[in-house]
């Protein structure tokens, strides 16, 4: 018997459309709200930020959305990705579980995020745009963007958090690299980064900062488009190509996962892996157990509040309902720089509220333990953002073991570690710290939620 098996898919099985969990939702998720009127916004509200066919997809019911082939050419370097049966960890941990991992990082960046920049960045391209802004955590999609844009010949700016800037140069390395230019946010080059630094110089940046500087960066000009590597319904849907192989995967391998598991920052990831088996559960009328696991020190789906919010924190984006810890909470400075955002996609909260997902959180110290006993039997080193899904699978399948039951696990290992290997260093020399966030930061940003009429 093969110490791992890998699930490989031919080209020709690469899929065609993106899935649309929306069609199959027992009720749609809250509209979204123009933040000066409180009303839903419309397409051309959105106009100055995304081309109409992002516009479209983000408010689309359609089930299944066609991939342009000028996207699938470029999927083509990489996708289909492969899906391990991990062997070796079953026999470490001794269990009868069978689990199993879809590996992204087989991407030209290392993560899943290519799978949505190329596809924002074609239909930028179409529409006219020259120039796309973003901003990035661990620069997994500022990487990602800077590589989309390049393939399809935009201009691309990235905000990068400032703590992920300082604590991962080779990020930034990559996306200059592909000719990308990298801003450590706050800076001064935004009326949002200049009021965040006129009251705390010394601040270590956030997702929702690196959006408002981002966006205000877009408005104003003509030539240039906003692009976002998470939360928002198009974008998830991007993803959804990971399930979709997945299912293909696992019919070759004549099963079927009683547990999905995957990490959420602003829930791309995640999506793209549960939405499509999600999907089938709720049109066969099945059952299936699905986890979200999130970072202790910034725990949105398990903490925060379902709410109207502000996707940044300088409250230029429309208001979404999310679950969500406050747009001006900054969370402390740890390692899985993708998962430091204040909220959770629409998408995901809905789910969350509907009862079909699970959520839970994990501290930083746990989930790196975890990610170096995955890469000890595995071979590879996962981001630290996919070491909480790591964590999660150790532990089902040692529920399994504990429970003599033989259930079948996959969950998505979302990008590898290699630009993030002075985390484990720190890790290594016991120099991580499980950050609690702080329960009075949390209130003070959710007492300055909008008001939203009924
Ligand atoms: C490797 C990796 N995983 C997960 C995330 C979190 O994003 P999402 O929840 O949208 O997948 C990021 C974000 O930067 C990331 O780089």
């Amino acid at each position: 018997m093969n110490d791992q098996v890998k699930y490989v898919l031919d080209e020709s099985r690469l899929p065609e459309a993106w899935y649309n969990i929306a069609a199959d939702l027992p009720s749609p998720p809250p509209p979204v709200l123009h933040p000066g009127t409180g009303q839903p916004v419309g397409p051309d509200d959105l106009a100055p930020l995304f081309p109409m066919q992002i516009i479209l997809q983000e408010v689309s019911t359609d089930r299944f959305v066609a991939i342009p082939e000028e996207v699938r050419s470029v999927y083509r370097q990489w996708r289909p990705t492969p899906l391990f049966r991990a062997r070796r960890l079953e026999r470490h941990l001794d269990t009868p579980a069978r689990i199993y991992y879809k590996y992204e990082g087989v991407s030209p960046t290392g993560s899943h995020k290519p799978n949505t920049a190329v596809a924002q960045a074609y239909y930028n391209k179409a529409e006219g745009a020259k120039r796309l802004t973003t901003e990035t955590g661990a620069g997994q999609w500022g990487s990602s963007l800077a590589f989309a844009g390049r393939v399809f010949g935009l201009e691309v700016d990235v905000f990068m958090v400032r703590v992920s800037y300082e604590q991962k140069p080779y990020r930034r390395a990559l996306m200059e690299t592909f000719g990308a230019r990298c801003v450590p946010s706050p800076s001064e080059e935004t009326n949002a980064g200049r009021a965040i630094l006129a009251e705390h110089p010394d601040s270590t940046g956030s997702l929702g900062i690196a959006i408002s500087e981002a966006v205000e960066a877009a408005a104003p000009r003509e030539d240039t488009k906003y692009s976002l590597g998470s939360v928002l319904n198009h974008v998830l849907m991007h993803q959804t190509v990971i399930g979709e192989e997945a299912q293909q995967q696992l019919e070759q391998a004549e099963d079927y996962p009683d547990v999905l598991i995957g990490c959420t920052g602003g829930g791309s990831n995640f999506s793209g892996l549960v939405n499509p088996f999600i999907g089938r559960a709720l049109r066969e009328e099945a059952s299936i157990r699905v986890i979200a696991v999130e970072p202790a020190a910034c725990p949105s789906l398990t903490k925060g509040q379902y709410a109207f919010d502000f996707g940044d924190t300088g409250h230029l984006t429309p208001l979404v309902k999310m679950h969500t810890l406050g747009s001006t909470f900054v969370p402390p400075p740890f390692h899985a720089g993708g998962l430091r955002y204040h909220g959770m996609a629409p998408l995901v909260s809905h789910l969350k509220e509907l009862g079909l997902i699970e959520a839970r959180a994990y501290t930083q110290t746990e989930v790196f333990a975890a990610g170096v006993e995955f890469a000890q039997v595995e071979g590879i080193v996962p981001a630290p953002e996919a070491n909480h899904a790591v964590k999660a699978t150790i532990d089902e399948a040692v529920r399994c073991r504990e429970e003599g039951v033989s259930q079948s696990i996959l969950f998505n290992l979302c990008g590898h570690g290699h630009f993030d290997m002075q985390a484990y260093t720190d890790f290594f020399a016991g120099k991580l710290e499980d950050h609690a966030y702080s329960e009075d930061e949390v209130a003070m940003a959710l007492a300055g939620l909008p008001t939203v009429a009924a």
